[in-house]
């Protein structure tokens, strides 16, 4: 109801309008809309030109096409409002199964694990809940692997989405996913049915704001673990292998990538062995492979 409202005030597009504001958005994120996503393109495009006063979509067009560099914000505004932040803690069980796994045979294969360090990279990490969970399933593997290092990044486009996940603060209901014990172990109130994560695991995330189609910003280092779920939903099959070929290139020899089940088909990468997991899609780098089960 509220949609509709708003779409009547929103000026009309035609064909040609919205065939430019499409190849616009897809050759600057990667984000590909359909047609039948034109009504939903007008709502977003709209809206935003009302926050910022301006009432005409050329405009906006030309502002965000020629505007480099302010016009970097404007693109991560855009693209909050044509992409969604749905997320939960421990999302997908079983890739965290994957990455405890692959974790506990990396360190019994290097021997030394007080020196070793453990780096994972949640690549469109939304409000910070896929980054905690990878934190915490670190964290935990510590009872069993006695002490080693370890840090989780968190990328995403959206700056409302990443100030959120600095925080680190849940309302009760968004904790589903974690048991009794880890709410109690590495949470703590901070106000009504609200829970922050505790600092002991706060300071080893950093989140980064970025676009995944400039990598050139992303963290300056290689990591064990990239893990990029229900990011590639966005783009073209052909973008999505693009963009993971380009990941590969921050995976450490040993690394490995996990994805989304189904996000990406007959894709194949020279360096990558895809892991033999019947309820996880996720590779890993040949290099000295610790083979997660
Ligand atoms: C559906 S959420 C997925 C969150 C988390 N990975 C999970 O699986 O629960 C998708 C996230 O991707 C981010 N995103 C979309 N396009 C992006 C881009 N071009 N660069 C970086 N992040 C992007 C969105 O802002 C959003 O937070």
């Amino acid at each position: 109801m509220a949609e509709a409202v708003v779409l009547r005030q929103a000026p009309d597009m035609g064909a040609a309008e919205f065939a430019r504001w499409q190849k616009l958005i897809e050759v600057r994120t990667g984000i590909h809309l359909p047609e039948h996503r034109k009504p939903f393109l007008m709502l977003a495009l709209s809206s935003r030109m009302r926050e910022i006063g301006v009432e005409d979509y050329n405009d906006y067009f030309v502002s965000l096409r020629d505007g480099a560099p302010q016009a970097s914000f404007e693109w991560a505004c855009l693209v909050d409002l044509l992409t969604v932040h749905e997320t939960r803690f421990f999302r997908h069980e079983e890739s965290f199964e994957l990455v405890r796994s692959y974790v506990r045979n990396l360190l019994k294969q290097n021997g030394e694990q007080q020196k070793r360090s453990i780096q994972a990279w949640s690549v469109g990490c939304s409000t910070g809940e896929e980054v905690y969970s990878l934190a915490l399933a670190l964290h935990e593997l510590q009872d069993e692997t006695g002490p080693f290092y370890y840090g989780v990044t968190g990328t995403d486009i959206s700056y409302p989405a990443l100030a959120s996940a600095r925080e680190g603060i849940y309302h009760l209901r968004r904790l589903i996913g974690l048991s009794d014990e880890q709410r109690e172990r590495y949470f703590q109130a901070v106000g009504d049915d609200y829970y922050q994560v505790m600092p002991a695991v706060r300071q080893r995330t950093c989140f980064v704001q970025g676009n995944v189609h400039d990598l050139r910003h992303a963290p300056n280092q290689l990591f064990d673990i990239i893990y990029c779920q229900n990011l590639l939903i966005y783009f073209q099959p052909e973008r999505r292998r693009d963009l993971l070929n380009q990941l590969v290139e921050h995976l450490r020899p040993g690394g490995m990538l996990v994805l989304a089940p189904g996000e990406v088909l007959r894709w194949h990468h020279p360096a990558l062995t895809r892991i033999q997991n019947k309820q996880c899609l996720a590779f890993s780098h040949r290099g000295s492979n610790p083979q997660a089960e």
